[in-house]
């Protein structure tokens, strides 16, 4: 038994026996995997959702589903009128303001919508007030060697419209960003800046405040992927002074297919639109559009109303049960996690160490031992961990390997789900007949 010595949690975190409890409100925590009863550690890929999101989203269909922003019945106005509370909701929990957020249909979606908006100005779309976003040769975009495919591909895509330079803060062998550099690499060339507060693979929590700062010195706009901090770390996007951010419902307790892009108010104005069509417009003719103000100018089509109702339920079931009290508990089992995969000879941490601010997430190389591999042999003990590249190949090539093997927490897992892991982890090697 790998089993680290350290289980401490800080005072505001939750207890054992509110998580117990919390997990009476996830059946699917009630099942066998192979025999086994399941250990739940993929959330970073997508979180369980609760009973209450599920009947929130039940009680939209059979009482309320209409068609939102459109038709003068009963149904519609309440459909409406649920669809923009959420939204109120939402912003609340992410400290901004209901018109600075847009729905999408995943962090994904969000950061291509902002991305785009830098390609449509630079191509004159949207007129002098979307000036702020429109690049030229010569202009930088600064992101990270840490970002998720999502947060990187885009802005390949803009450099490659713009022919803006796309430049990035490199990792240390430590699993840390190269914030030394910083001063270096932001400089008054830099335009945007684009960066997760947690990377999905290495799980350390970034200093967004240092990152801002410094964009604000240049003038540079700064745009936050919170796809792996907002579910697990209080937040604040008003205080962090972040422009924009994104994230996804289905990693925060909520359902697939909605998620949200915060974005200063002034900046969503003067932005050009994405999709277009239905809902983004308030005059139309055969060959002029007006559109409308935002957020609707960026929700084309018609919306996801019940898994918004269902975002809106995941929103409230994680202020009950308190941020800070999630936070302190995740850091523990992540401290527990990382402090336990560093005694098992032939594994290799990716990422920071164990006493280093991070959330309840690590990857591992096994040495001698393919990630799926890995990944089999822990499914087949009831552990469900996510393997492969986890859509960040450039975080892997950094440290010398193709694929990892992650545990990622949340709310409802336990220390002793991590010993659990611990332990079918130690056992990989020996099973493969790899090393000693
Ligand atoms: C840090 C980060 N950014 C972006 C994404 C993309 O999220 P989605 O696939 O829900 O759009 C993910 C998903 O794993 C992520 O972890």
């Amino acid at each position: 038994m790998t089993s680290p010595s350290v289980s401490k949690t800080s005072p505001e975190a939750l207890t054992l026996a509110e998580v117990t409890r919390i997990r009476e409100d996830f059946p699917i925590f009630g099942r066998q995997v192979n025999g086994h009863p399941l250990v739940y550690l993929d959330t970073a890929a997508t979180s369980q959702r609760p009973l209450a999101v599920l009947g929130a989203m039940r009680s939209f269909d059979l009482q309320h589903n209409g068609s939102v922003h459109r038709g003068a019945h009963t149904l519609a106005a309440e459909s409406t009128e649920l669809f923009e509370t959420v939204r109120a909701e939402v912003a609340a929990f992410l400290g901004a303001d209901a018109d600075e957020v847009v729905w999408t249909k995943n962090a994904t979606e969000g950061l291509n919508l902002i991305a785009s908006a830098f390609v449509n100005a630079s191509a004159g779309r949207g007129g002098p007030d979307a000036d702020i976003f429109a690049l030229h040769p010569g202009d930088e975009i600064l992101i990270t060697e840490s970002e998720h495919h999502s947060n990187l591909v885009p802005w390949q895509e803009v450099s490659a419209h713009t022919g803006a330079t796309l430049r990035w803060i490199p990792l240390g062998d430590d699993g840390e960003l190269r914030l030394d550099l910083l001063d270096d690499l932001l400089t008054e060339r830099t335009r945007v800046v684009a960066f997760a507060q947690v990377s999905n693979v290495l799980g350390g929590i970034v200093p967004v405040s240092r990152i801002v700062a410094r964009a604000r010195e240049v003038g540079a706009l700064t745009v936050l992927d919170v796809c792996q901090s907002a579910p697990h770390l209080p937040l604040d996007l008003h205080t962090l002074g972040v422009d924009f951010a994104a994230l996804s419902g289905h990693k925060m307790l909520g359902p697939t297919g909605v998620g949200c892009a915060y974005g200063r108010r002034e900046l969503w104005k003067a932005m050009p639109p994405f999709l277009t069509g239905g809902s983004t417009i308030t005059t139309v003719t055969m060959d002029h559009t007006d559109f409308i103000d935002p957020p609707e100018r960026f929700e084309a089509g018609t919306q996801m109303t019940e898994q918004v109702v269902g975002l809106g339920a995941a929103v409230r079931y994680l202020q009950q049960v308190g941020m800070p009290r999630i936070a302190a508990w995740e850091q523990m089992l992540g401290t527990r996690l990382a402090e336990g995969v560093t005694t098992i000879p032939g594994v290799r941490l990716l990422g920071p160490s164990a006493g280093r601010p991070r959330t309840g997430l690590v990857s591992v190389d096994v040495e001698g031992v393919h990630a799926h591999d890995v990944g089999q042999l822990l499914d087949a003990q009831g552990i469900a961990v996510r393997v492969g590249h986890h859509c960040a190949q450039p975080v892997h090539h950094r440290y010398g390997v193709t694929a990892s093997t992650r545990a990622s927490t949340y709310l409802y897992n336990t220390p002793s789900e991590v010993d659990a892991f611990l332990d079918a982890l130690s056992g990989v090697r020996h099973y493969f007949g790899v090393g000693a």
